[in-house]
Order: structure tokens, then sequence, then C-alpha cells
């Protein structure tokens, strides 16, 4: 007998969504409403928002929303129809292209619509079965799924540890031999959660003694790394070492889209050959010439990643002075681990939007290990030292009560552990 198909998902809602009677609306899908930024509104009242990626504050520039709103004037949404490919090209989208390849020190560059969906088919593109893909275990799920759709082997490396990356590579090495292919090398310039740089020096090092490209994933390395805001290869001082650079807009350069940045050749392959662009509609202009405006600002006013930076500096020296544990995040992502359950999470939670004003995303179980709790913090260039040093002496309230047990009492009076059912 065939089963109904839906029969699965109507009794198991996956590890996230068996959560959601308890948690949608509040602790996920929440509504942030108002003005992108530091303060915003969450169910009616005003909190410190630390939860959104627009690193240096473009989201609301004037100059920015300026561009935005003369874009859709003048192109509305639509401009232009269909595939670059096909009737979806512009003199703006090159335009866009050359300053973005410039900027991050290649020869070329493509835009891709959606960073998760170009990541996807950039990995399609660039192997054949007869390659091997080596990538760090940690990777962003766009990673993940690239590799996903490969034919061929691909070996995963503990995170950012070199013996394991060297040892998978030799691998690699060996298979990629037999089967007369090459390797590809996959891990992001910033790892998103937990704040650290990929060991991107270390890897390009290893190009002396094995034959691989290197993909590297800089969503949140872009206009927040290096001297100029070119990212963790900049900062690394190894962008050469890197043959195919992405980054979204989705982060620093507060918009959608993303591009690929590569040697001219590589870009002129990929442009005939990423599905993700072939089979859907260009960006549009209003997209386009949004993200010229940001680039722009982004060159032009390095005071942005500074004052970016002063913040970073501010939140995590004072977190760490205050004895939290921030692991060992080398970039303006900053995470705080505490230990304690999911419905402990919950409440805590709870404690801080209600009672302290302070907007943030946790991080727990599934994503990261049973038992602990990632408090995911993201400050940005808007934030002002008052709205850290708020945050700072919230952190160290909720944490005595999370140590005292106050937590736990609400959550086994008021939470159904689903876990435990
Ligand atoms: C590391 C990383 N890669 C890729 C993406 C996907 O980019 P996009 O939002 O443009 O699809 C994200 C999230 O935005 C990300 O954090």
């Amino acid at each position: 007998m065939v089963k109904d198909l839906f029969e699965r998902i109507q009794d198991n809602k996956g590890p996230l969504g068996k959560w959601a009677s308890q948690a949608e609306g509040y602790f996920v899908f929440p509504k942030l409403e108002g003005k992108l930024g530091p303060r915003m509104n969450f169910q009616g009242k005003e909190v410190l928002n630390w939860s959104i990626n627009d690193y240096l504050g473009l989201a609301t520039h004037p100059e920015v929303l300026k561009a935005d709103a003369e874009a859709a004037a003048e192109f509305g949404a639509a401009y232009p129809m269909g595939a670059r490919m096909m009737s979806g090209h512009t003199d703006w989208h090159e335009q866009l292209e050359k300053e973005l390849a410039a900027f991050v020190n290649k020869e070329a560059a493509y835009l891709l619509n959606f960073g998760y969906q170009g990541m996807v088919s950039t990995i399609d593109a660039l192997v054949t079965k007869n390659d091997v893909i080596v990538y760090d275990v940690d990777s962003h799920a766009c990673i993940i799924d690239g590799v996903r759709l490969h034919m061929g082997k691909r070996f995963t490396y503990k995170h950012n540890d070199i013996e394991s990356f060297e040892k998978n590579l030799q691998r690699a090495t060996k298979m990629a031999e037999e089967q007369n292919g090459g390797i590809l090398v996959i891990t992001e310039g910033v790892f998103g959660m937990r704040g650290q740089q990929g060991k991107l020096k270390e890897i390009v090092a290893l190009k002396e003694k094995y034959n691989f490209r290197l993909l590297v994933d800089d969503a949140h390395g872009f206009g927040t790394l290096g001297k100029t805001g070119a990212g963790a290869g900049e900062e690394q001082g190894i962008q050469d070492g890197i043959d195919v650079y992405f980054s979204t807009f989705a982060k620093s350069m507060a918009s959608i889209g993303a591009f690929i940045a590569a040697d001219q050749d590589i870009i002129d392959y990929l442009k005939y050959n990423l599905r993700s662009q072939m089979f859907a509609k260009s960006l549009p202009m209003i997209l386009v010439k949004g993200a010229l405006k940001r680039l722009d600002l982004l060159r032009s006013n390095p005071g942005l990643k500074d004052k970016l930076w002063e913040n970073v500096d501010r939140l995590q020296g004072g977190l760490k002075e205050r004895g939290f544990n921030i692991g060992d995040t080398n970039t303006c992502v900053t995470p705080v681990y505490l230990e304690g359950s999911v419905p402990e999470a919950m409440i805590m939670v709870n404690d801080l939007r209600e009672n302290y004003g302070i907007f943030l995303s946790i991080v727990v179980y599934p994503v990261i290990p049973k038992g602990i709790i990632l408090l995911r913090v993201i400050p940005t260039a808007s934030h002002t030292f008052e709205d850290i040093d708020v945050t700072l002496s919230s952190f160290e309230a909720i944490r005595a009560k999370l140590v005292d047990g106050t937590y736990k009492k609400v959550a086994d009076a008021n939470l159904v552990d689903m876990d435990a059912k």
C-alpha cells in the first residue's frame, strides 16, 4: 500500500517545527516593525534590536533610501524582464559587476539574484562527477545544498581544523588522480553563527603542496573585514589565493542579491553555466541601482566600518570583562554561550524582551549541541555605546537568573518540553 505522502509531515513537523505551537510569532517568525535599525517595535513595544545584519547601517542611509526611491520611480519593479542571457541584460548590471570586481580585487564579477541559489549553482557549475569537493563541516546551508547536487565524491573536514583539512585534501587528491578530476575546496570567510573567520591563509598556503581551487562564501566578511572592507581575504592578506569569491548583498549591503568574482575566463564560463541565473529573471534595476549606491557609500565612507568596529570592541570587550564566554570570534558576529535547556532559553529570551527591552536571536539544539544556548548578538555601526552598556548589564542580570534556577522553575511550570515527549 502506498502511504499518503503527507502522513509523515502531519505527524512530524521536524526538529524546529515541533516547537511551533509554543514558539511561533515570538521566538520564530517574530514581526519586527518600524524603521530598520537598533530601535524597532516588537509586539507593540520598542526594543533594542541586535538581530539584523545591517552591519554598516546602510539600510536607512538617506542616500540609499533616495537612490532606491528614484530607481523605483524610474524603472518600477519589473525592468529588465527575462533572464540576463535572453532579455534581462543592461549597462547597469555590467557597471555594478565591474565595480564589484574592482572592489574585491578580481578581474570580473557576475551578479546573482540570491546568494543562496547563486552559491548552489556556482558549486554545481564548477564541478563534474570526476571532481572532488572538500568543505568545512560547519558550512552554510547554501554550500551544503550545492554540494548535495554534486554527482562525485566529497569530503568534509572538521570545522576550521587545518590538520583535518589536509588529511581530507590528501584523500581528495588520491581520488581526483584516479578519476582524472580536479579539487574544489569550499569554506566561509566568516562563520555567521560563531563568528570565526575561515582559516583562509592556512588553506591558501597549502596550495604550494596540493592542486585545488578555492571558493569562499564571504557573506559576513564583505564590508566588515579588511582595510578597504573587501572582506576576509583582504583581512588575511590572501585575496589572490581565493579563486572564486562570493558574497551576498543581504548583510553589509542591506539589500537583496549577491555576486561571484573571479578571473575573467571563469566568470565567462559561469555566465553561461549558472543555472540559477540562466533560468531566472534578471536582478531588477531597483536592486542594481541600489547596490551601486551602497557600494559607493561603502567605499567612500570608511568611517562606517570604523564605527562598527568601535562598537564591536566595546561589546566584545565588555562581555569578556564580565566573564561571558564569547568563544573565539574574531569578527563582528558576537556569540554569547550559556548553558541551559531549550525551555530555559525560551523563558530567558522572553524575560530579555519583555523586561529588559532587548531583542536578539537565540540559537539552540539542534543547530548547536544540546545544553548550550547561544545568544547571537549582531552589532552595527548604528548602535550607540549606551545601547551596548544597557545590553551588557541586562546580560549580567539574565545570566544570574539562569544560574540560580529561576528560568528553570518558570519553564517547568509553564512549558512542555517537546524533547521529553
Ligand atoms: C554565509 C551565508 N551565505 C549565503 C547566504 C545566502 O544569501 P542570500 O540571503 O542572498 O540568499 C547567507 C544569508 O544571507 C549567509 O549567511
